[in-house]
């Protein structure tokens, strides 16, 4: 794993900005995996002012999302697909047949996931992904589990992910118990992949990911195995690591 570690989040992402840059300008048509959250918004604000000054070009690019909440329609204020246009999309000029995100309504969810999947395929599969981590070690929606998920697939949120996305909802009850996500192989496949990750929670699933077992208790770890993976820390998440 290649360890970068800065000050602060700002830090980070001009960072996973540059190397989303870099990406861009030598394969202005490639495949990018993207995750919501908090972890990617001062990345997503970068690549907006980046774009606005036209040092960034989405115009060939195409988008995969990690996942979407199951029940939610694209419409919905929490669902992903709202995150991506609100956070990054509109402002990167990219264009509603560039993106892809799972359907959160999709009445047949195994056929869903088996779109998805296909259509990842038919892009040429992912050329950079990039990841968040939850506290549980979660990538995606990976939950840890007894396996590694392969393809994507729909999971049940842990009690913790569940408690962790409670403060976008009203009542503990609208939080979506469900989601469909890029299973593990899925991820593991993209040519590339930054993980980011800031602030002191994330110290010690920092330290398990890359100094820990590789075990699916914690989906992350698997990024050990994978050779082209970019770890993006700022000094508190980078705490538990001896460096
Ligand atoms: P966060 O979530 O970016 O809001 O910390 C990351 C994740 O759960 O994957």
């Amino acid at each position: 794993m290649h360890i970068i570690v800065r000050e602060n989040a700002q830090e980070i992402c001009e960072v996973a900005a540059a190397l989303v840059r870099a990406q861009l300008l030598r394969k202005p048509n490639c495949v990018l995996g993207l995750p919501t959250g908090s972890t990617p918004l001062p990345l997503y604000a970068e690549l907006a002012r980046l774009a606005a000054a036209g040092q960034a070009d989405f115009s060939q690019v195409t988008t995969f999302n990690l996942d979407e909440y199951v029940g939610l329609p694209r419409e919905h204020e929490q669902s992903y697909h709202n995150f991506m246009w609100t956070n990054l999309f509109s402002k990167i000029g990219v264009r509603p047949e560039q993106v892809n995100l799972p359907s959160g309504i999709a009445t047949d969810t195994a056929a869903e996931c088996a779109r998805y999947e296909a259509a990842i395929d038919a892009a040429g599969g992912v050329d950079l992904q990039v990841l968040g981590i939850g506290h549980n070690g979660h990538i995606g929606f990976n939950e840890p589990a007894e396996a590694f998920s392969e393809q994507t697939c729909m999971v049940e949120l842990t009690p913790s992910t569940i408690q962790a996305n409670r403060r976008f909802f009203e009542t503990e009850a609208d939080v979506p118990r469900r989601a469909l996500t890029m299973g593990i192989r899925t991820i593991f496949r993209a040519k590339e992949i930054l993980l980011i990750a800031y602030g002191a929670a994330k110290a010690d699933i920092i330290r398990q990911t890359v100094c820990g077992p590789i075990q699916p208790g914690v989906p992350s770890s698997v990024l050990q195995l994978h050779s082209n993976v970019h770890l993006l820390l700022d000094r508190e998440a980078a705490a538990a690591l001896s460096l």
